[in-house]
C-alpha cells in the first residue's frame, strides 16, 4: 500500500477503541523488524522518526525505505515525525513525504505552545498530513509526588479543549505519568487514568501514549548477563498499558524497548563469537529480537487484524 495519512489510521482507532503501535526507527533493520511483525499480525502500524532520526539517516533516507516496504505489503503504514521541535526540520519531513509530523511546543509556556502547533497545523493540513501535539511534561508518578505537583506537571483537562479548538490539532498527547527512557519509576508504574479519561471524554479525540516502553525484565536481564549497565530500569508494565488502552489512548509510542533488545542481541553474538566481523551476522539477530518486541507490543493494544 502507499504511505497512509496518520488521522486515518487514528480516526478508527480512537471510534473502536484500540491503540495502533508507533515504533521509532534509525535503520533499515528496525524498520523491516517492525513492518514484518505488523504484517503477520494484520495490523496497521506507524513508523516514526525522531529529529535525531533524520540528522542521522536523512529525511528522503527514511521515506524512501519506508515507501520501498510498504509498497510490497497490504497494511497501512504511516510515517510520522516524532517530536518535531525544530521548524525548519518539520518542513524538511513534510516535504520529503511523511504522512505524520509531531509539533512538540509543550515545554514553551501554554499560549506559545498554541501558536507554534497552529502554525504547523495550518501547513501540513495544506499538505494532506496530520499532526500530533503534546500538553504537560512527561514526567513519573511516584509515591512522593503531592496533587500540587501532579496538576503542575501532567495535563490539565480544561487546557486540552481550549488547546484542542485553538490549533485545529488531530491528535494530542497527554502528559499523564509516564516518561521517556529505561528508567521511568522508582516504584510500581502508574499512569493517572482519570485524568486521561476526563481528557478523551472532553476532546473524543485520538489520544497518544510517550514513554510507553515496557522494560521487559528478560530482555534487560540478557543485556545485563552480556555487560550491559541497566540497574534500576523500569517501564509500563503491559497491564497498565492495556488499562491506558481502555481509558482512550490510540498510539502508543515504543523505542526503549527496541533498544534494549538491539543492544542485548548485538552483545550476546559479540561475547559468544568474538571473531565475528560480519555485520550481518551481528544485526541479523538484533532484528529478530526487534521483531519478537514489536509483536507482543502490538499484541497489547487490540490493532491485530485491524489492517
Ligand atoms: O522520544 C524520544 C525517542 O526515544 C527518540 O529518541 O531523539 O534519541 O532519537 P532520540
Ligand atoms: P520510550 O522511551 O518509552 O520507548 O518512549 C518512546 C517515545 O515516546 C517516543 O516518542
Ligand atoms: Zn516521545
Amino acid at each position: 500500500m502507499p504511505i497512509t495519512v496518520g488521522i486515518d489510521v487514528l480516526q478508527k482507532a480512537s471510534e473502536k477503541n484500540y491503540a495502533v503501535g508507533a515504533f521509532n526507527f534509525n535503520n533499515m533493520e528496525t524498520l523491516q523488524a517492525i513492518l514484518e511483525a505488523a504484517s503477520e499480525l494484520d495490523a496497521p502500524v506507524i513508523v516514526e522518526a525522531s529529529e535525531g532520526a533524520v540528522k542521522y539517516a536523512g529525511a528522503s533516507m527514511l521515506f524512501n525505505m519506508v515507501q520501498a516496504l510498504a509498497s510490497q505489503i497490504s497494511i497501512p503504514v504511516v510515517l510520522h515525525l516524532d517530536h518535531g521541535k525544530d521548524f525548519s526540520l518539520i518542513m524538511t519531513a513534510l516535504r520529503a513525504g511523511f504522512t505524520s509530523v509531531m509539533i512538540d511546543a509543550s515545554s514553551f509556556p501554554f499560549e506559545e505552545n498554541i501558536r507554534q502547533t497552529k502554525r504547523i497545523v495550518d501547513i501540513a493540513h495544506a499538505m494532506g498530513v496530520s499532526v500530533e501535539a503534546e500538553l504537560g511534561t512527561l514526567k513519573g508518578i511516584e509515591d512522593s509526588v503531592s496533587v500540587d505537583e501532579r496538576n503542575a506537571t501532567l495535563i490539565n483537562p480544561q487546557q486540552a479543549v481550549t488547546f484542542v479548538s485553538e490549533t485545529g490539532v488531530d491528535y494530542l498527547a497527554p502528559a499523564v505519568g509516564t516518561s521517556h527512557g529505561a528508567f521511568k519509576y522508582k516504584g510500581e508504574s502508574r499512569i493517572d487514568y482519570e485524568r486521561l479519561k476526563e481528557v478523551k471524554k472532553l476532546t473524543k479525540m485520538p489520544l497518544v501514549l510517550h514513554g510507553a516502553s515496557g522494560v521487559p525484565e528478560s530482555i534487560v536481564e540478557k543485556a545485563e548477563r552480556f555487560g550491559a549497565q541497566l540497574k534500576g530500569a523500569k517501564g509500563v508494565s503491559d497491564e497498565v498499558l492495556q488499562e491506558a488502552v481502555t481509558c482512550g489512548i490510540n498510539k502508543v509510542n515504543t523505542d526503549t524497548d527496541l533498544r534494549i533488545a538491539t543492544v542485548a542481541a548485538i552483545r550476546e553474538v559479540l561475547a559468544n563469537h568474538p571473531q565475528e566481523i560480519d555485520p550481518r551476522k551481528i544485526l541479523g539477530p538484533a532484528r529478530t529480537a526487534m521483531k519478537e518486541v514489536v509483536k507482543h507490543r502490538i499484541g497489547l493494544l487490540g490493532s491485530t487484524g485491524k489492517a
